[in-house]
């Protein structure tokens, strides 16, 4: 079975801590023969939810820009891995962009009692994120939205990578225990997948 993982990277900043991270632990899920796709929401043009209620009969959303390209590419993940910075204490602007514009499957599943069409079953999603900051506690509000994210997109939230005390572009190349967490992540990430 080809097992497909989606990496999302949220930083505006390419190369930098969290990309590293995505990057090893996409590297990890390639080892396990995945395919592996990653997308960089500071690429795309996304519009935040309008809160137009378009979506309350349907289940979709009536907004056309990459989001649609999103959808899709969600759909037919059977993993998922998100990596975000940790801004004003919480996820980076594209990531929350991108969840609120969930809505239409939050919808679709718990108002309208939808399955999503031709979502695959035994999804998993691990999260990475990274602080310049010490202090694991700050996390706790980046976790929730993605989670919530996750929930509703049929994705088990698997595990997380929290790394603090990250600030310049590129710090997380001193840290090598780090760079090989992220990229065993990518492996249980697959492992996980394939025992169901
Ligand atoms: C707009 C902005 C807000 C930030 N807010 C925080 C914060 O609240 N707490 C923190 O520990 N670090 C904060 N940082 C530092 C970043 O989390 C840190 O530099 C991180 O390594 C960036 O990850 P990236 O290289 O993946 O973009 C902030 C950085 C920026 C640019």
């Amino acid at each position: 079975m080809i097992i497909k993982v989606l990496g999302i990277g949220s930083s505006p900043r390419v190369g930098g801590n969290s990309d590293i991270l995505l990057d090893k632990a996409l590297a990890g899920a390639l080892a396990e023969d995945a395919q592996m796709e990653k997308i960089i929401l500071n690429e795309l043009n996304i519009k935040p939810c309008q809160e137009c209620g378009g979506c309350n009969e349907t289940g979709a959303c009536v907004v056309a820009d990459d989001m649609l390209i999103v959808y899709d590419k969600l759909i037919q993940s059977q993993g998922i891995i998100i990596a975000s910075p940790i801004f004003f204490s919480g996820i980076s602007a594209q990531l929350k962009t991108m969840i609120d514009r969930i809505q239409c499957h939050w919808i679709a599943k718990y108002r309208l009692g939808q399955k999503i069409a031709r979502q695959p079953k035994l999804r998993q999603g691990v999260f990475i994120s990274v602080r310049g900051q010490r202090g694991l506690e700050i996390f706790k509000a980046a976790v929730k939205p993605v989670r919530a994210f996750m929930a509703t997109e049929g994705f088990k939230y698997m595990a997380e990578l929290l790394c603090d005390g990250l600030d310049y572009k590129g710090a997380v190349n001193k840290q090598p225990q780090v760079l090989s967490q992220a990229h065993e992540l990518g492996q249980k990430l697959v492992h996980q997948i394939r025992e169901g």
